[in-house]
């Protein structure tokens, strides 16, 4: 079974064609980084635009790299949500343009199950069930993956994003867009403990994450000590990068040693992030937890995990209908 994937829920436009679900015969990313740099945060407009102009060289140079033809396909798959609506709405036309004239089988993927699926795409796939922890620039949640296809959601957070949090300190410490990276390769440098930020805990006990209390600390943290030399950027990067790994350990650990679930996956984009793969890493090893964790190339925005998952749902007899729309506040799992 080939399939055709597109990706553009954000601030990268991708395609990818796969074989069976699993084997990759072509991944293109067209980031959007440069455009957005300047602004230290995605402007959705600029994004919209941006997808216009690249989309269809984007498909092109994903079915060359593949050497499949349009006709060859036998299905095609495409974020529908959650995203940013005038990006989504860019891949969904797109996608539904081909299907149509093609008359291809057409499916609507959901983002976050397309971060799960990274995860199949490794030598070392996950057996259901299995927790996932999603962290990204959009989400951070836990998904409680019960059978194929299948989701409970289990926590989630109640204000910003872990990747949102890690943007928004790099503003603030001047560094960058995307944050994540930079603050990462920074904190290299730093005293993870040189400043204690305080980690939120949730008065219920609930299994949600929070990030805006952190951020407002290194925000008055930074007021309060500025002007910061270098060093002192480093240690605040480093302190930060290990209070939010902290929060995301202890919670995933936590809920998958109350629900019973042996097997974890960090995925999305933050999961490219070193400390925070290792630290989990060491967690899920100290609780006889198995720890699937896909390369970083897999974790960022990609077309091939919105493929992989597309053509499980095609193959389960899931058919769009060409009224398909975007779904920017598209839910994964209650
Ligand atoms: O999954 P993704 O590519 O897009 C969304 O669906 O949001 O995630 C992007 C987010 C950004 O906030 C970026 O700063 C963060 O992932 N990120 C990282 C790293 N690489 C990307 N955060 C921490 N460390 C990284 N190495
Ligand atoms: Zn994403």
């Amino acid at each position: 079974m080939l399939v055709l994937g597109i990706e553009s829920s954000c601030d990268e436009t991708a395609a990818a064609v796969l074989a069976e679900g699993r084997r990759v015969l072509s991944s293109v990313v067209a980031s959007q980084d440069a455009i957005h740099a300047p602004y230290g945060g995605v402007v959705p407009e600029l994004a919209s635009r941006r997808h216009l102009e690249v989309i269809v060289p984007v498909v092109q140079q994903a079915l060359e790299d593949a050497a499949v033809r349009l006709p060859d396909l036998d299905g095609i798959a495409v974020t529908q949500g959650p995203g940013l609506v005038g990006s989504l709405l860019v891949g969904c036309a797109v996608a539904k343009s081909l299907a149509y004239v093609h008359r291809k089988p057409l499916v609507g993927v959901n983002h976050l199950e397309g971060h799960i699926y990274a995860a199949f795409l490794t030598d070392d796939p996950p057996a259901h069930p299995f927790l996932a922890l999603v962290v990204s620039g959009g989400h951070t949640a836990l998904y409680h993956a019960r059978a194929p296809l299948a989701y409970a959601l289990v926590g989630q957070t109640r204000d910003d994003a872990a990747g949102e949090a890690f943007d928004k300190v790099a503003k603030l410490l001047g560094l960058g867009f995307p944050g994540g990276p930079i603050i990462e390769r920074t904190a290299r440098t730093g005293d993870p403990k040189a400043i204690t930020f305080p980690l939120a805990h949730m008065t219920d006990r609930a299994p949600d994450f929070s990030f805006s209390g952190v951020k407002t600390s290194v925000s008055l943290y930074v007021k309060r000590a500025a002007p910061l030399s270098a060093q002192q950027v480093a240690d605040i990067a480093a302190s930060f990068q290990a209070a939010i790994v902290k929060m995301l350990v202890r919670k995933t650990v936590k809920a998958s040693l109350r629900l019973g679930v042996k097997r974890l996956v960090l995925t999305g984009g933050v999961a490219a992030n070193g400390p925070l793969r290792a630290a989990l890493a060491a967690a899920a090893a100290e609780h006889g937890l198995t720890l699937h964790v896909p390369p970083p190339r897999l974790c960022t925005d990609n077309a091939a995990m919105i493929t992989a998952a597309g053509t499980d749902r095609l193959a389960a007899g899931e058919r769009a209908a060409l009224t398909l729309n975007a779904l920017p506040d598209m839910a994964l799992a209650v």
